[in-house]
């Protein structure tokens, strides 16, 4: 399956969701990543619900939800109707993470559950059949634009050979700091999903950009 890239919202220009969400349409990138924060579980607040309603207005790709907040079940069914396809929630902030997942599931959406660069990849072994996708924190969840921690490569291989060994379908996402130096070593190394906040809006033509991140 060629890779998939998910530009993240949280770095275009909220003066301009229209245009940059349009952007995004006519590129080659397959998702929007939306990223929530509750200034609770990450020390950041970023939008909420009228915004993504906006978001989903106007996005013609899968939105991607990315939730950096404490006690997400209470928000699930309202995520499913704010049109998030996939909802992932951070392995830290759930007490009963299998009820979390299966409640997303009977929601209708895809289950992502995911890790801070601390967390380790093997307390998913007794989940990640259950798993959609695993989002691997590459810098300190909270802020766009921060520097990529370079452990994830290890993390991410051995968390394909967790998904190979138990038969999961689960997809490997990389979530900060991913850019065009080291996007292809991620994908060698077994991600599946990129997601590219600064990269892309900072960059002088984000489709083009956009279109070097499809590259292999
Ligand atoms: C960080 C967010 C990321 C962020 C990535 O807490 O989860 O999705 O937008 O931004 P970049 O690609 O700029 O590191
Ligand atoms: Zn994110």
């Amino acid at each position: 399956m060629p890779h998939i890239v998910a530009p993240s919202v949280l770095s275009a220009d909220f003066g301009n969701l229209q245009r940059d969400i349009e952007l995004i349409n006519d590129s080659d990138a397959d998702w929007f990543h939306i990223d929530i924060m509750d200034g609770v579980f990450v020390p950041n607040i970023s939008f909420g619900f009228p915004v993504l309603k906006a978001v989903q207005k106007h996005a013609k790709k899968p939105l991607d939800v990315h939730l950096m907040i404490v006690d997400p079940d209470r928000y699930i069914q309202a995520f499913k109707d704010a049109g998030a396809a996939i909802l992932t929630v951070h392995i830290e902030a759930c007490t009963h993470l299998h009820r979390s997942i299966q409640h997303i599931k009977s929601a209708g959406m895809k289950a992502g559950v995911a890790l801070n660069p601390h967390t380790s990849i093997y307390l998913l072994e007794d989940i990640i059949a259950d798993i959609d996708l695993v989002c691997l924190m590459s810098v300190n969840p909270g802020f766009g634009g921060q520097k990529f921690i370079e452990n994830t490569y290890h993390k991410v291989a051995a968390l394909k050979k967790m998904i190979t060994d138990k038969n999961s379908k689960a997809l490997i996402e990389i979530d900060g700091g991913v850019d065009l130096l080291n996007y292809q070593k991620l994908i060698s190394t077994g991600a599946d999903v990129l997601v590219a906040g600064n990269t892309v809006f900072g960059s002088v033509n984000p489709k083009e950009t956009i279109k070097q991140l499809k590259q292999i």
